[in-house]
């Protein structure tokens, strides 16, 4: 039964498969009940990192430890974790009952103990009118919700979950997502969960790990990697579409992007020097004065408009709140929300603040 605890530490964790190097070495400190994501494209090293977490890989180099006991080499059947796959990997031939106390039978529960057990999890996942169904018999989403049961029928002291809600169309994706942290809220277990879609991260987690070709580069809130992108890496990935990137230069408080002077709020002693300028496409209003930008491509998205636009040859795109007529081709003029503006080093890459 689960101690209350499970804090998580990783540290120069690496892994190689043959010459190519899947982690570079993940330092993570996970807190103990928290809801973590790890956040990435595809193949930046989530489940590799999710792996090595469960016991299911060996790592190169590093460390792991669970409430500062060394577990880097210990078994996954030693960890006391449970795992929720993107394909559930339910037993077809086992009822919905013997698919969730199934790892109360392998733990040598006393066969008497089980079916209330059973019961709690279904309930917990809200299936427990199907318990003598086959998993052949349910929709996608009590599939799901069996796998779910069946990991939480222990009370692990990690919940890891790898995609659990990509296999589920769009609208039971969001259902299911709120369910999910309600779970989190009523078991109260470390949960790490494996994610490429930023819009899932952002709302279900507590605090994310960003991945990128095998390294985590940036550790926070959703607020702070939204808001306070530690490098443009960072900043080119978080938000659909992601902040426009242009180059400028900074001096006496302003930052100047294709000669058009833009006073900042605050950042007034720094020295003047070549900036990367971040501004997310919603800060950018098209009005009567400002940078001069040519349209190239304006999407209406119902409630509202995504303009494609050029300054100076540079892609940027813009936001509108509401949709309204625009041509293709047309000349406009941008203005950028000064307290919204965020400064990256070219050099260093890292944020400026
Ligand atoms: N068993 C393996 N053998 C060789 N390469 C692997 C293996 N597992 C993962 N990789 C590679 O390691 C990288 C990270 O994989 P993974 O952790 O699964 O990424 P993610 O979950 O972020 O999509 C990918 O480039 C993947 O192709
Ligand atoms: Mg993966």
């Amino acid at each position: 039964m689960s101690d209350g605890k499970g804090r998580v530490t990783l540290r120069g964790i690496r892994k190689d498969y043959g010459s190519f190097q899947a982690l570079k070495g993940i330092d993570l400190d996970i807190e103990a009940q928290e809801f973590f994501a790890l956040l990435g494209p595809s193949g930046s090293g989530k489940s590799t990192t999710l792996r090595v977490i469960a016991g299911l890989e060996t790592p190169d180099a590093g460390t792991m430890t669970v409430d500062g006991q060394d577990v880097t080499h210990a078994e996954p059947g030693e960890r006391n974790v449970a795992m929720v796959f993107q394909n559930y990997a339910l037993y077809p031939h086992m009822t919905v009952e013997q698919n969730i106390g199934f790892p109360l039978r392998m733990d040598g529960v006393p066969r008497s103990q089980i079916p209330p057990l059973v019961l709690e999890a279904a309930r917990r996942v809200r299936i427990d009118h199907l318990l003598h169904r086959r998993p052949g018999q349910l929709s996608g989403g009590q599939q799901q919700r069996c796998a779910l049961a069946r990991a939480i029928v222990r009370r692990p002291r990690l919940f890891l979950l790898d995609e659990p809600l990509s296999n589920l169309d769009a609208q039971l994706r969001l259902e299911t997502r709120v369910e999910l942290k309600r779970l989190h809220r009523s078991l109260d277990v470390t949960t790490v969960y494996v994610t490429h879609d930023q819009e899932e991260a952002m709302t279900i987690a507590d605090r994310m790990a960003v991945f990128l070709d095998g390294e985590i580069v940036q550790v926070g809130t959703p607020d702070d990697v939204f808001n306070r992108p530690d490098n443009l890496a960072v900043a080119a990935f978080i938000g659909s579409p992601p902040m426009n990137l242009l180059p400028g230069r900074f001096e006496d408080g302003a930052v100047i992007l294709a000669g058009e002077r833009i006073a900042l709020t605050h950042r007034s002693e720094r020295a003047a020097g070549d900036v990367v300028a971040g501004i997310r496409p919603s800060h950018i209003r098209v009005a009567e004065t400002g940078v001069p930008a040519r349209v190239v491509l304006s999407e209406n998205l119902g409630e509202t408009m995504l303009v494609n636009a050029e300054i100076e040859g540079r892609p940027v795109k813009v936001r509108l709140p509401e949709v309204r007529r625009i041509g293709d081709g047309e000349t406009v003029r941008l203005v950028f929300e000064p307290n919204h503006i965020h400064l990256f080093d070219p050099q260093s890459k890292r944020r400026i603040d």
